[in-house]
């Protein structure tokens, strides 16, 4: 069993299709153990992404990220990080495949729809970051 950090982010909440992607997430297999919306603000974006902090998108992305709401959720699986990253599809939504959450609702790189952990070092630290233990059931 693993777990992942899923963010569906602020526009794909925007367009109202929360609850398709967690119905994506959930005919996938996986199981949310934890979830929640919050609007975070530019700081808690920024500490969200910290590793990114030298890239040229940074800024862009953090002011986006804070835009609006969004709905984080830890997700549980058999090789639930692997797993989630193949059902989200590529970063750029021009390369995802189909059936994937970012080849139906994607609108560019930036707006990609939703987030996933790419690691369990990365997931231990993003599910920490929004969730205690309290929060995550089962
Ligand atoms: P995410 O999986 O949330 O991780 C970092 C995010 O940076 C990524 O999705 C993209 O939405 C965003 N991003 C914006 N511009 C770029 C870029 N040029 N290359 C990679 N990621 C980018």
């Amino acid at each position: 069993m693993q777990r992942t950090l899923s963010i569906i982010k602020p526009d794909a909440v925007s367009r109202g299709l929360a609850g398709a992607v967690l119905a994506m997430i959930q005919d996938s297999g996986l199981t949310v153990v934890a979830m929640k919306m919050i609007h975070m603000s530019k700081a808690q974006a920024e500490g969200f992404y910290h590793v990114h902090k030298a890239r040229p998108f940074f800024a862009d992305l953090t002011a986006f990220m804070c835009s609006g709401p969004v709905v984080v959720s830890i997700l549980e699986g058999d090789d639930a990080i692997a797993r989630y990253r193949t059902l989200m599809g590529a970063t750029n939504p021009a390369n995802a495949e189909e059936g994937t959450i970012r080849k139906r609702y994607a609108l560019d790189i930036e707006k990609n729809s939703v987030h996933g952990s790419d690691a369990p070092e990365t997931a231990a630290f993003e599910t920490a970051y929004f969730f205690s233990n309290l929060e995550i059931v089962g």
